[in-house]
């Protein structure tokens, strides 16, 4: 099928060429230049694995084309997907004016009939109003919109892409709904067709029902720590139950990203705007928050921090395997730093660019060991590889005061102590 993508982030981009590598034909557009001479070069502006590999493929083979001209991305297409940004606007509600551009846009450049396909997370009701758009803006040709959230993890996209536990259809009618399902026939993924509205909830419902899980194991794993139980214990006991399920029950210092924390309050403004008080999501955040200063809380309590500590801060990204930054934990906690006084060297193995944006003059370095060399304190904030792959040892013989606060469970306590660490987590002795 010949497909035009209104948006080159994460999801639109991902989602061009996973396209493309079935088969499709698909132009992407983008009003950023510069990003586009990148993605034409073969390089994507994000870090995610297998990425770049796929997408020069599909620009070799000619399935995939980048475009700042509207008429390319839009003229003679049978479908046009949108997946331009929904940011956090005011009052915690979805910020739709990017869609709102993209659906007037469309209008004015589409040459036959066409589905369009929302693939940013928007509020009930933004598909019709994706169509009233089009409608209102004079198109002579019949355009119906089809809700097609996305349920991809960053750092683990392309294998969700193709291994996804569903793919979720909404709209009111049935043959654009049906011939966005023939798009996705090659992926061999259960489609879940539904109304329109049913869609578009249901990717919030998801985020916020993960977010929920997260707060939940959190608020376990500070019951844990005054009782002496252990939450891995607990989270390994309560997953084992089908109903319940092991994923996403891990405790640490909250979850943190584009889109959790976004979602959650999106779902929670869309409900109060509808009259109705999501009472469990305004927890959720409220858990969210306080957990996010966990691990400055313990450090303070051992008054770990004095002027001058050489302080390290070990992982920057919100998640391993992406260098995404936005609402990482790492913020409070060198803010929190930074305030104390700290002398703070932080470290992460992709996502130091990323964070220079919003801490200019910190100390940064892509290297473990220089990270933790003489420091008395060391903040694991993202549970990367190559934190986790440490043995005590390497702490005790770089530090100068081996003491570290682990904000995402990644060693044994057993373990660290009898090494010789001072090691503080979450949820657990030690
Ligand atoms: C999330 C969803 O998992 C995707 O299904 C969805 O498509 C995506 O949002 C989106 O809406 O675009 P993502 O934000 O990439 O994906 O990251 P997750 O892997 O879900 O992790 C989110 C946060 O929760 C991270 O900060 C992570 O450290 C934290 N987390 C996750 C925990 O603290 N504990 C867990 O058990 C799991």
């Amino acid at each position: 099928m010949n497909i035009g993508i209104a948006g080159t982030g994460y999801v639109g981009l991902v989602t061009g060429v996973c396209l493309a590598e079935v088969g499709h034909h698909v132009t992407c557009l983008d009003v950023s230049q510069e990003k586009i001479d990148m993605l034409k070069g073969g390089h994507s502006p994000i870090f995610e694995p297998g990425l770049d590999d796929m997408l020069q493929k599909n620009i070799r083979e000619e399935r995939l084309h980048f475009t700042t001209d509207r008429s390319e991305a839009y003229e003679n297409k049978e479908l046009i997907f949108i997946a331009v940004g929904t940011p956090e606007g005011e009052n915690g509600k979805a910020d739709l004016s990017y869609v709102k551009t993209a659906a007037r846009e469309i209008a004015a450049s589409i040459t036959n009939d066409v589905v369009i396909v929302t693939k940013s997370t928007v509020p009930v009701g933004t598909n019709e109003m994706v169509e009233d758009t089009v409608k209102a803006h004079g198109s002579a040709y019949q355009v119906h919109a089809v809700s097609n959230p996305e349920f991809l993890r960053e750092g683990n996209a392309i294998h969700d892409a193709f291994h996804g536990d569903r793919i979720v259809i909404g709209g009111n009618h049935q043959p654009a709904v049906e011939k966005v399902a023939e798009l996705y026939a090659p992926f061999d993924i259960p489609i879940v067709r539904t109304d329109t509205k049913s869609a578009e909830l249901i990717k919030y419902a998801s985020n916020a029902f993960l977010a929920t899980k997260i707060s939940f194991i959190n608020e376990i794993a500070n019951i844990c720590e005054i009782t002496g139980a252990n939450v891995e214990a607990v989270a390994q006991g309560m997953g084992l139950d089908k109903r319940i399920g092991t994923q996403f029950l891990k405790a640490g210092i909250g979850f943190g990203g584009s889109c959790f924390p976004k979602d959650t309050k999106a779902l929670t403004s869309m409900s109060a705007e509808a009259g109705y008080e999501f009472r469990m999501l305004n927890a959720v955040l409220e858990v969210n928050e306080l957990q996010h200063n966990k691990l400055m809380e313990k450090a303070n309590e051992y008054s770990a921090i004095e002027k001058g500590t050489k302080a390290a801060v070990l992982g920057l990204a919100f998640k391993p395997n992406t260098d995404d930054t936005r609402d990482t934990p790492a913020i409070r906690i060198i803010e929190e730093l930074q305030r104390q006084g700290a002398d703070i060297v932080a470290y992460d193995p992709i996502a130091t660019d990323k964070m220079k944006e919003v801490f200019p003059d910190l100390t940064y370095t892509n290297s473990l060991e220089e990270a933790v060399n003489g420091a008395e304190t060391a903040f694991i904030i993202t549970d990367w590889a190559q934190i986790k792959e440490q043995t005590p040892a390497f702490f005790t013989k770089h530090m100068k005061r081996p003491l570290i606060f682990d904000g995402r469970n990644c060693f044994d306590p057993g373990e660290m102590v009898s090494g010789g660490v001072h090691y503080h987590s979450i949820g657990r002795s030690g």
